[in-house]
């Protein structure tokens, strides 16, 4: 039976109002067994917390997305802020990530002290908290990997979410023992650099994830994104390595099992 870990989708996004229950009640039948659902904000964070209280396969990454850090400014006081974060994160068991985190040097207005700040803070909660990492990161390799050297990222472990840089640079990333997200990009003409990391990378480093509602692949590029739509990118990762689609969808499980550190007996 096929066996699919959703690793970074966003269910509470505004984009799932009108039908969200509609689409998680069918996952299963498309062979969706576990998702983890992703914090971007403090709201959105809470909201993961609700989701995960409804539906006993979701599991939840709590943290605040490089691009919305001034949530966090809105408390006047980091500890505050980061004790906020701390009290969501030890509320359920079943979250199982400090995330999304990280640095996003795309839009020419970014304060990259500010992210930087936000960046280290949440690395640290998650070293103390001894959860695993979701990082986002784009623009700014350097920096992320200079940032994660410099916070012992390697003794915290998680992915590097949407992966969109070299595989030269996906190298540092492995050495530091953490995996590769893939998503929809793998199916896009222009996701060259992807493929070839992903030629290169070792399956059991590999995760398999959609950034619902975002990043949807070929043959729904542009349209809302939902984690059915796992088995196109499934299928490109077998069609690259040259292997068949069943390895993929276990192997890629058991590492978001052991990233996550879920027992999946209770899935
Ligand atoms: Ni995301």
């Amino acid at each position: 039976m096929v066996k699919i870990f959703e690793t970074h989708a966003h269910y509470d996004d505004e984009a799932f109002d009108d039908d969200r229950d509609a689409i998680i009640e069918n996952f299963k039948e498309k062979g969706i067994f576990a998702v983890t659902n992703i914090g971007a904000d403090i709201n959105s964070s809470e909201n993961t917390l609700n989701l995960i209280k409804k539906y006993d396969f979701f599991y939840g990454a709590i943290g605040v997305h490089p691009s919305d850090v001034d949530c966090l400014e809105v408390f006047g006081d980091d500890i505050k802020a980061i004790k906020t974060l701390e009290a969501m994160a030890m509320s359920s068991d079943r979250v199982v990530a400090i995330g999304e985190i990280g640095l996003d040097y795309h839009y020419e207005d970014t304060d990259k002290p500010l992210q930087e700040k936000w960046f280290r803070k949440q690395l640290e909660l998650a070293g103390r908290l001894k959860l695993p990492v979701v990082i986002h990161s784009r623009d700014a390799a350097a920096d992320t990997v200079d940032i994660m050297k410099s916070e012992h990222a390697e003794a915290i472990g998680g992915v590097i979410h949407c992966y969109s840089y070299s595989w030269e640079t996906a190298k540092i990333f492995l050495d530091m023992d953490f995996y590769i997200g893939v998503g929809g990009v793998l199916t896009f003409k222009n996701g060259r650099k992807l493929r070839e990391t992903v030629l290169h990378t070792p399956l059991d480093r590999i995760l398999l994830e959609t950034d619902s509602p975002y990043l949807a692949p070929e043959p729904y590029r542009g349209k809302r994104n939902n984690s059915a739509y796992i088995p196109y990118v499934a299928e490109a990762i077998a069609g690259i390595k040259g292997i068949s689609v069943d390895e993929v969808y276990e192997t890629t499980w058991n590492n978001a099992v052991k990233m996550y550190r879920v027992n999946d007996k209770n899935i």
